[in-house]
């Protein structure tokens, strides 16, 4: 079989995905990953230390190595170093009693009584490395540059570089939110996600327990929150036995002694956590186990749809107790100084319709009814304050009067808390076009479900948390940024680390390193050496970021392809086209290729020589040609509201289908379909669950009127106002594998390129048709 290649000139195309326009300059550094003893490991920390001076010499680590420390403080953190040390299969120092000569030396020592508590240095020499800090939680971030180095090396013996690192965070506020409420975590899941944060030098972990669709958190005097709140039906097939087709029910909570032992799990590596308790919206949970709490009287159930709900607790004054009862056990289970208590998306529908909060808001003197959250704020502030404990809420908190003390968390953008800085409230920053780790990292079709409009590496690690409108004297209000995770499309503990790996790295630069020290190539550069961690602690990162994208421009007629490959960070990227495994010494990836098909392309992204992710296989065929998946269609112009990627609701148990789709107006778009000779066209269609509380966006939610009694299937051309090509009625049900083969015929005579716009028409609620693959088939 005849296969030809020719490197042309770089023209980048119009269908090429914009990413790739952007890395002209790949970044290559050593990672310093040595695969042999002698080799001396070049220096890649994420974050990047404030300052760091190399030295002549080195120093050899390995299994026996003496570790001193003096004192309880030094003697935890050399204990948790070792043990990190054995988590990533590296040798094994050797603890030592007291001070001693030569080794590792952990040393808590008075410093400049202005240094940070988070501040150390690391001193690497011939003789010896030293460890010094003024308080322990420094020490242990000291603890941990050293575990990063050594944790780069391979074998038995790890060769280190004298240098000397005096370092200190930049912010206080280095978080991370974990949802559990959507999808729950097991302790020991939570527990390595803490690893992970305290590896990453982060130390605030805001953990989101309550929620519409879960109640996850123990409370001894109201049971009901978990035995009822605690347990939800999911949507469709996944909330039935397969075999009976009874309900089975998706349940979680973490009792009380689960929460003290998570709580003592990360205090022992420096994170404080911050629990929320969500009021007065995303409280259906809460209203489902106890009734009297909310607005309406239509009893509740924990909710197995996504999105935002009318419901709200109410505005008694039983109801502020219930709250404060909650707290108050909350209080004593987190030693922290911050609670949580929402206040998100708490759209007022059930509160201006309630004649009862209506007479409560005059009551209390609340003007409006965010007064009269803001009045409930006030009261869970005043409560928590008793405690010793400070308020922290969502930015909406902010809409009302707000006492002094709160703290608000900025996350429809930093406007809040430019904002609430402003008026003098601590401020973390948490914007959802920034730091929301449910948003897809890339374009891949191997991404997991969650929402497509991406947030790259790249745009997590440039965003900088402190505007610079802000004024100096307000600057300090500012206490750090966080990334939050929420789970409604993250079922399982791997999805969760696919989405929060490697953007954490990200968060984690930007919360530690001086602002002037960040540099994106820079950090690209040190990248392959925390992935090479994030393996030895067996991470599940996601490898999406280093795959290749690819583009095709095909030419039927021809049985060509030009194939233009890319890597959004810039790594370089090899290829074959002989069935084989691409290594660094395979043909590099620098023009398109012009490929005549059938090929297999193989293509993989490297650095240093070494691959960051198995190599992609692209088939390039006649067949491939003819077919688009609904990750390689585009999204129908103008209807493009909301689209999410989305997972089937069955089987119950196994692998599932997932789905790109806009739920607002079911559409697909194939650009420039050559439809010469083509007699019909194949749709596979899957059916989920229309799974969406959409409060005032419902208006937003449009979709062609059906003809047809079930709906229909429309394909047009020349884009969705162009003309009808075919129009096929939609059965009651897909087949017994949850999908459905379409064939529509072409009118005679359909020739030439045409945007092809592909839509299922109807209300179909409460389930939604969506297009999987798209076939054209020839005369
Ligand atoms: C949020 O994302 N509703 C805080």
């Amino acid at each position: 079989m005849k296969r030809s290649f020719a490197y042309r000139a770089l023209a980048l195309l119009a269908i090429v995905l914009p990413l790739l326009a952007t890395s002209a300059c790949a970044p290559r550094a050593d990672d310093g990953a040595g695969d042999e003893s002698t080799v001396v490991i070049a220096p890649a920390l994420l974050p990047a230390p404030a300052s760091m001076e190399t030295r002549s010499g080195q120093f050899t680590v390995q299994t026996g190595t003496p570790v001193h420390a003096q004192g309880d403080a030094a003697s935890r953190v050399a204990n948790r170093f070792v043990a990190y040390l054995g988590m990533a299969g590296k040798p094994q120092p050797k603890l030592a009693a007291g001070e001693g000569e030569g080794g590792i030396r952990f040393a808590i020592e008075a410093t400049r009584p202005d240094a940070s508590p988070e501040a150390y240095t690391l001193d690497i020499a011939t003789d010896g490395i030293t460890v010094k800090a003024a308080d322990e939680r420094g020490l242990f971030y000291g603890a941990v540059t050293l575990w990063q180095l050594i944790a780069q090396g391979q074998g038995e013996r790890i060769v280190l570089p004298a240098l000397y690192i005096e370092d200190a965070p930049r912010f206080g506020w280095r978080g991370f939110m974990l949802d559990s409420a959507r999808h729950f975590q097991s302790v020991d899941e939570v527990k390595k996600i803490l690893d992970a944060m305290a590896l990453h030098k982060l130390n605030t972990f805001h953990w989101h327990l309550t929620d519409d669709q879960g109640w996850r958190i123990e409370i001894k005097q109201y049971p009901r929150l978990t035995e009822i709140g605690g347990c939800r039906i999911p949507a469709g097939d996944g909330g039935k036995d397969p075999k009976t087709g009874a309900p089975r029910p998706y349940c979680g909570f973490y009792t009380q002694d689960q929460i003290r032992d998570v709580v003592k799990y990360a205090a022992e590596r420096h994170i404080t956590v911050v629990p929320e308790i969500n009021v007065p919206g995303h409280a259906t949970a809460a209203i489902a186990a106890y009734p009297e709490i909310g607005t309406i009287d239509t009893p509740l159930v924990p909710s197995s749809e996504w999105g935002v709900f009318p419901n709200l607790v109410n505005t008694e004054e039983s109801t502020y107790q219930f709250f404060e009862n909650v707290l108050g056990e909350v209080v004593t289970l987190f030693p922290g100084a911050y609670v949580h208590v929402g206040g998100d998306e708490a759209v007022k529908d059930q509160w201006e319709a309630s004649a009862r909060v209506q007479q409560r808001m005059r009551e209390v003197g609340a003007k409006d009814e965010m007064a009269m959250q803001g009045h409930l704020v006030e009261r869970l502030e005043k409560f928590l304050a008793g405690h010793g404990k400070r308020l922290i809420g969502w930015d909406e908190i902010l809409e009302a009067k707000l006492p002094a003390e709160a703290t608000v968390m900025s996350w429809r953008g930093i406007e809040g808390g430019l904002q609430a800085a402003r008026q003098g409230h601590d401020v973390v920053m948490s914007p959802s076009s920034e730091t929301y780790l449910d948003y897809l990292q890339t374009d891949s079709p191997n991404e997991p479900p969650g929402r497509p409009a991406t947030i790259t590496l790249e745009q997590v690690y440039a965003f900088e948390p402190v505007p610079a409108e802000l004024e100096d004297s307000q600057k300090h209000h500012i206490l750090g940024l966080q990334a939050n995770l929420w789970t409604e499309h993250t079922r399982t503990f791997a999805r969760l680390q696919h989405n929060a790996f490697p953007r954490l790295a990200a968060v984690a630069e930007t919360g530690w390193t001086p602002a002037a020290k960040k540099d994106f190539t820079d950090f690209t550069a040190r990248l392959p050496a925390q992935l090479r961690r994030y393996d030895a602690i067996g991470l599940a990162y996601a490898r999406t970021p280093f795959e290749p994208s690819i583009a095709v421009e095909d030419d039927r007629a021809a049985g060509t392809a030009r194939v233009t490959l890319g890597n959004a960070l810039g790594y370089a990227i090899h290829y074959t086209t002989d069935g084989g495994e691409p290594n660094a010494q395979s043909p590099k990836y620098d023009a398109p290729l012009d490929i005549e098909v059938p090929t297999t392309l193989h293509a993989a992204v490297f650095a240093n020589g070494r691959a960051l992710a198995p190599a992609s296989v692209f088939d390039l065929s006649a067949a491939s040609m003819l077919t688009r998946t609904d990750e390689t269609l585009s999204v129908c112009p103008d209807t493009g509201r909301l689209l999410l990627r989305l997972e089937d609701d069955g089987p119950a148990d196994g692998e599932r289908a997932i789905f790109n789709a806009t739920i607002f107006y079911p559409c697909w778009q194939w650009n420039q379909a050559d439809l010469d000779g083509i007699a019909s066209i194949k749709v596979r269609a899957g059916r989920i669950p229309y799974y969406f509380q959409l409060a005032h966006d419902e208006p937003h939610r449009t979709f062609e009127p059906a003809k047809s009694p079930l709906g229909e299937l429309e394909i047009l051309g020349g884009g969705c106002k162009g003309h009808t090509l075919a129009t096929v009625p939609m059965p009651a049900a897909p087949d017994a594998d949850g999908f459905l083969e379409l064939d529509a015929p072409l009118p005679a005579g359909t020739s030439g390129k045409q945007d092809l716009c592909l839509r299922f028409t109807g209300d179909t609620r409460p389930q939604m048709w969506v297009l999987d693959r798209v076939t054209l088939r020839p005369r």
